[in-house]
């Protein structure tokens, strides 16, 4: 019975759960526990264990998996480079998402939150571009996380050049270089019961791999709304690959690249009643103009509805006329206002509501697909010019912006047919 009320007394402490941890481990460490505090019987352990936090500790170092390499797993921290660059390239330092903040919960003995500090490095971001809070319930991974010397274990992922250009020989190991070192802070904590975050919304990007699968479904659960939390709109959020399946599609949308187990936090209604959680905030007069906007739109739309405009319609073919007084036209001046104004999830969701009264809306999807870009989704970017182009195929904008995504991503074959498109349609329009 005290073996049952010491896993408890874990499940509750870490979250760590016998079923998905396995009970033989976890019995392997109690009495590996007991063996060191000379307790000759479970209940002795346990009573032991509930008047003293240090023995606590010590039982939650035997039983957590520091397992980690550098690179585990490699795509995660290729669109971790894409992602962040764009985001970087994006907004500029006097903007409100720099530096680039970014989590690694559980970093274990660093090679994670290392591993993106080269990644940023590497890309050409320095230090103060960026940082980088790195959290693990176990002293002792933090210990060799500080050290930063690592053996050829932790190198298994084969990024050589990596390890040429960041690390120093000593002896048989590798030590990090101190500018490396120097974008990781570290320190310890418990994703179950410790406040991680500074603020709601603080992290662009979230790093959680490999340690959801150690609790149940309640707990995941929990902590993934604790995540979310956390997470800016449109962030990203990194999780195991045996971890995928448990994120709420109705918070993330998933970035649709194999093996990158990786999702963007949405932009969704409930940011929207809770504007002042949202780090895409206007300052206050900017909500005053967004409060207007809402109104004017929702005259504009209602007006819509209730003219039956063919005025409105004739403009749909020229996509690209965007000075016309028609009622879309004037919706999408009210659009490109807030971008400019760099209220960009605002804008963002003013197309959705736009989009419900007209669902096969091309400019509101091309406007969609220039907000995600400007928020460094270019992937998702991508996705919504597609859906423009396929409801206006002649759409110019939406064609020279696919052009511009291909191109980055290096698909040269379609950057040059999305821009013969995008000249036969400009010449159809002349
Ligand atoms: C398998 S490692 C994952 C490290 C890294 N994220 C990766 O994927 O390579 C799991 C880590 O979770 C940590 N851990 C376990 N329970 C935790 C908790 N409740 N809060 C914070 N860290 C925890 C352990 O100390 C261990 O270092």
């Amino acid at each position: 019975m005290a073996f049952v009320h010491i896993k408890n007394l874990l499940y509750k402490s870490i979250g760590l759960h016998s079923d998905t941890v396995g009970e033989s481990s976890i019995d392997r460490a109690i009495s590996q526990r007991m063996h060191v505090t000379n307790c000759s019987n479970a209940s002795a352990y346990y009573k032991l264990l509930k008047g003293d936090k240090q023995e606590l500790g010590e039982l939650i170092e035997e039983v957590v998996v520091p397992e980690t390499w550098f690179f585990r797993n490699i795509t995660p921290f290729e669109v971790l480079r894409d992602n962040a660059l764009n985001i970087y390239a994006n907004t500029g330092k006097s903007e409100k998402n720099y530096p680039l903040k970014i989590l690694s919960i559980p970093c274990s003995s660093g090679e994670e939150p290392y591993s993106i500090a080269m990644v940023l490095n590497n890309s050409g971001m320095k230090k103060g571009d960026f940082i980088i809070d790195a959290i693990d319930i176990s002293a002792r991974a933090l210990k060799k996380s500080r050290r930063a010397v690592y053996g050829k274990h932790s190198f298994r992922e084969k990024e050589m050049d990596f390890q040429d250009k960041y690390f120093e020989p000593v002896r048989s190991e590798f030590r990090l270089l101190k500018d490396i070192r120097d974008c990781v802070s570290f320190r310890q904590g418990n994703i179950i019961t410790d406040p991680i975050s500074p603020a709601d919304e603080y992290y662009d990007i979230i790093f959680c791999r490999n340690l959801l699968i150690y609790f149940n479904r309640e707990t995941q659960r929990k902590m993934l709304n604790k995540l979310s939390l956390m997470l800016k709109c449109g962030g990203l959020l990194f999780v195991g690959h045996a971890e995928s399946g448990q994120i709420d599609k109705n918070d993330f949308t998933k970035i649709r690249i194999a093996k990158a187990f990786s999702f963007r936090k949405k932009m969704n209604d409930k940011f929207l009643t809770s504007p002042a959680k949202c780090n895409d905030q206007p300052v206050n007069k900017l909500r005053d103009i967004y409060d207007q906007l809402v109104e004017v739109t929702k005259k504009d739309i209602e007006l819509s509805k209730k003219i039956n405009n063919p005025k409105y319609k004739s403009t749909k073919n020229n996509k690209n006329d965007v000075s016309g007084k028609n009622i879309g036209n004037y919706f999408f001046e009210k659009i490109d206002l807030l971008i400019n104004e760099n209220c960009l999830l605002d804008a963002f969701r003013l197309c959705e509501k736009f989009l419900e009264e007209q669902p096969e809306d091309s400019d509101a999807y091309y406007y969609l697909g220039l907000i995600s870009n400007l928020r460094g989704d270019s992937a998702g970017a991508e996705e919504l010019l597609r859906k423009a182009i396929y409801l206006s195929p002649g759409h110019c904008n939406a064609l020279a912006l696919s052009a511009d995504l291909a191109e980055k991503r290096g698909d040269e074959d379609s950057a040059k047919s999305l821009r013969r498109r995008e000249q036969k349609a400009r010449k159809r329009s002349s």
